[in-house]
């Protein structure tokens, strides 16, 4: 498969470090130096992940060039869509008119995007899929505890698209790698609203909605794992961080990023960083920074990009992508 488009969308509002100190006993200084966060883009309440993605989507089909009609596949990668059930993907694809398309969720948290993408591609080659939506979107802040300051201050809302098409034999997805481990599905999670602990009036008090979440755990998992799977992909493509033109990682935390850069002996300088603008959104960050990176011409033609996540699960993957 190869990049036709790209989009975003993110919700207008932001909230800065200086408005979380109101809420939380917390400093601007602390949340730049263990995070790189300054701000994140947060949904008003009540906000429908549903309209965020059906923007980023048509964003991203204008800019390929495609019609909605056109699109035979909508892969959505959220953990926080508009309702249990049905699947938000469908609901996106209401929304954009295509009535040609089969839509799904995924669920692999921060993974998403980049799980979509492999899914999206085995699809495209088993059903003969040829133009196709992927997207990662999430609200996240619709399940912080803002009393948390652990947690809230890390995450920020949006969606992100991509339109993909046959690959041209040079460009397109040349490695990919999906990796999970249940073994650390306690270290980071959300314990409500599910089965197990259903949406009561106690459970609800209780904050079960809300996000769980081991930080120094997390970090230190999140560094290693990303750092093997970059390496895994480089590696079976028989390439180094060297012929990279540039590495996309998840957007968590800038010191996940640099430690991980550091591992891969990739200089910052080919490192995309905007978690300093959109704090952790999840499946989200992916795809954003792809789009920020095409409309800002950074995204050249024929270049070699590293793709690489970790999230909840855990779950995590790298991707090598001929642009
Ligand atoms: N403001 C001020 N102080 C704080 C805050 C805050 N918001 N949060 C915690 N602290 C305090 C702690 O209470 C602790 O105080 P103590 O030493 O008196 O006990 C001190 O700061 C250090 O806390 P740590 O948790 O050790 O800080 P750490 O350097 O690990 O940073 C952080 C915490 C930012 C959460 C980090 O662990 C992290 O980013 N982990 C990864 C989390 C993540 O990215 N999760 C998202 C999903 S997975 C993914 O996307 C990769």
């Amino acid at each position: 498969m190869m990049l036709l488009g790209t989009g975003r969308a993110v919700p207008e509002k932001i909230l800065t470090n200086t408005d979380l100190e109101q809420m939380v006993e917390t400093s601007n200084e602390w949340i730049i130096a263990r995070t790189g966060i300054k701000q994140r883009h947060v949904a008003e309440p009540g906000t429908a992940l549903s309209d965020l993605a059906t923007e980023a989507a048509r964003n991203a089909l204008e800019d390929a060039g495609v019609t909605a009609e056109e699109i035979d596949l909508i892969v959505l990668g959220t953990v926080t869509g508009d309702m249990k059930f049905p699947a938000t993907s469908c609901l996106v694809q209401e929304k954009l008119g295509a009535k040609n398309a089969v839509a799904f969720d995924i669920s692999a948290a921060c993974s998403g995007f980049l799980y979509g993408l492999q899914v999206a591609e085995g699809l495209m080659m088993a059903s003969g899929y040829r133009r196709v939506l992927v997207i990662g979107g999430e609200v996240l802040t619709s399940m912080v505890n803002w009393q948390d300051r652990d947690t809230c201050i890390l995450f920020g809302d949006g969606a992100g698209a991509v339109v993909l098409g046959p690959s041209d034999g040079e460009r397109g997805l040349l490695q990919t790698c999906l990796q999970s481990d249940g073994a650390h599905s306690g270290l980071l999670y959300n314990p409500g609203g599910g089965c197990v602990n259903p949406p009561t009036t106690e459970n609800v008090a209780a904050q079960l909605h809300t996000i769980r979440m081991e930080g120094k755990e997390v970090f230190r998992h999140a560094v290693t794992s990303m750092t093997s799977v970059l390496k895994q992909v480089l590696d079976q493509a028989g390439l180094s961080g060297d012929d990279l033109d540039l590495l996309i990682p998840h957007q968590a935390n800038l010191r996940i990023i640099e430690a991980v850069a550091k591992r891969c002996k990739m200089p910052m300088e080919k490192v995309f960083v905007n978690v300093d603008r959109y704090g952790n959104t999840s499946a989200a960050s992916i795809p954003i920074a792809l789009d920020e990176l095409r409309r800002s011409g950074e995204l050249k033609d024929g270049s070699l990009v590293g793709l690489v996540t970790f999230g909840a699960g855990f779950t995590w993957a790298a991707a090598l992508l001929r642009v």
